[in-house]
């Protein structure tokens, strides 16, 4: 089996429910379930023997300890973290917390449990962090895409935090021999994405008739994957990656935020048109900017490509309609992370498994 943190996230979730649905083998799923971490998400998984969930933090050594010891994966797959970069500017320190001290604890658990695994499965043993991107920066409007070799440059918080998370990872390999793999993929989208996030705030604010909030210009680049395309990356470093190395995974997609803002409106003025008739592009207002917001990130995936094979399955077109369909689809997903019923879900769904 595998451990999987932060599993009940936006990307965390469709990675275990993509992984149970390609497969038999069991995921133990660790998450403190913070505002991020949403039960709901992985509702079709109730009953399923081959899914763990525990209630925890990455930064609880006894916890994590007893679970590794208890279930003797064959992997740890690092998803968990503070994700917002608006929120780290708010607040930094939770942060600091889980995504530095969380993992720097992490790391030390999965260093004794790998340490005590007889030869072959020593041998077999994994660790994959799951970074992103931003750890290297802004890119001007001509530079080269990030490749693996780029210098860290963070600028927020939330940035410079999995930057060091990074580094850690890094140097339990350089030190410990500890077999890690770090992926650094770009701005995902899709379903169970929370609506803090660009493209599904766009979504949920359109259809609740409210203003859609562009930061600055709007001009800012993103380069967009979807969801699953960066869970397949993962399962294929996890299968085939060389130790200690680094991937970058991206979708070739770049774009300003104002064209994926109007994309998803043309989107809705087609999939469900405004009683009025007027376009949800009307919606739109420009907000003042966030403070230090990176201008441009590009990713090069083509290390991943040619050692390893991996493309993307879907092109932004296909992606961006898939992830509008599945909001106007999933009302009550919406509504309930909105109103904070998912968070009654620890309690109500997951009582006799939640340790
Ligand atoms: P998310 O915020 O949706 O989910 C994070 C999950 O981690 C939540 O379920 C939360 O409850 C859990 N968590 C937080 N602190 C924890 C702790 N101390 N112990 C255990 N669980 C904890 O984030 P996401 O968008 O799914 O991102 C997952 C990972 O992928 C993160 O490491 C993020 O940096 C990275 N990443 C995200 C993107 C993106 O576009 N969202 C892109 C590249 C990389
Ligand atoms: P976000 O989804 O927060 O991801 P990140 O900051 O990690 O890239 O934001 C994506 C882009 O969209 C980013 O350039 C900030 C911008 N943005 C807005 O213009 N308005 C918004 O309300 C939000 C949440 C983001």
């Amino acid at each position: 089996m595998i451990l999987v943190t932060g599993g009940a996230g936006f990307i965390g979730a469709n990675f275990v429910l993509d992984w149970l649905a390609q497969h038999d083998e069991p995921v133990i799923n660790l998450d403190k379930l913070t505002y991020a971490g949403n039960l709901e998400t992985l509702a079709r998984l109730q009953g399923d023997a081959r899914h763990v969930f525990v209630q925890g933090d990455i930064g609880d050594a006894a916890l994590v300890s007893r679970l590794l010891a208890e279930h003797r994966p064959r992997a740890v797959v690092n998803f968990a973290a503070e994700s917002h970069v608006d929120r780290s500017i708010h607040g930094p320190e939770d942060f600091i917390q889980t995504n530095i001290v969380g993992t720097f604890h992490l790391l030390e658990s999965v260093r004794a449990y790998w340490g005590s695994l007889p030869g072959a499965e020593r041998e077999a043993f994994r660790f994959l962090h799951v970074s992103t991107d931003e750890v290297y920066g802004s890119l001007g409007k001509d530079d080269p895409a990030f490749t693996e070799n780029h210098r860290y440059e963070p600028n927020s918080p939330y940035s410079a935090s999995k930057a060091a998370s990074d580094h850690l990872v890094r140097a339990y390999h350089h030190t410990y021999g500890l077999p890690v793999l770090t992926t650094n993929c770009s701005n995902n989208y899709g379903p169970y994405h929370f609506p803090e996030k660009l493209i599904p705030l766009m979504i949920v604010n359109a259809l609740a008739g409210k203003a859609l909030p562009v930061y600055g210009d709007g001009m800012q680049i993103r380069d967009w994957l979807y969801v699953k395309d960066h869970c397949s990356a993962i399962r294929r470093v996890l299968e085939a990656g060389r130790l200690g190395e680094v991937y970058n995974v991206g979708g070739w997609n770049e774009k300003p935020n104002i064209e994926i803002v109007h994309t998803v409106c043309a989107l809705l003025d087609e999939l469900r048109p405004r009683a009025g008739g007027q376009p949800y592009a009307a919606q739109i207002s420009y907000v003042t900017d966030r403070p230090g917001h990176d201008r441009r990130y590009a990713i090069d995936a083509r290390k991943l490509e040619a050692e390893l094979g991996w493309k993307p399955a879907e092109t932004f077109e296909s992606g961006i309609r898939k992830t509008v369909q599945w909001y106007l689809d999933n009302p009550d997903w919406v509504a309930h992370v909105q109103s904070g019923a998912y968070r009654e879900w620890v309690g109500k769904q997951y009582s006799g498994s939640a340790a």
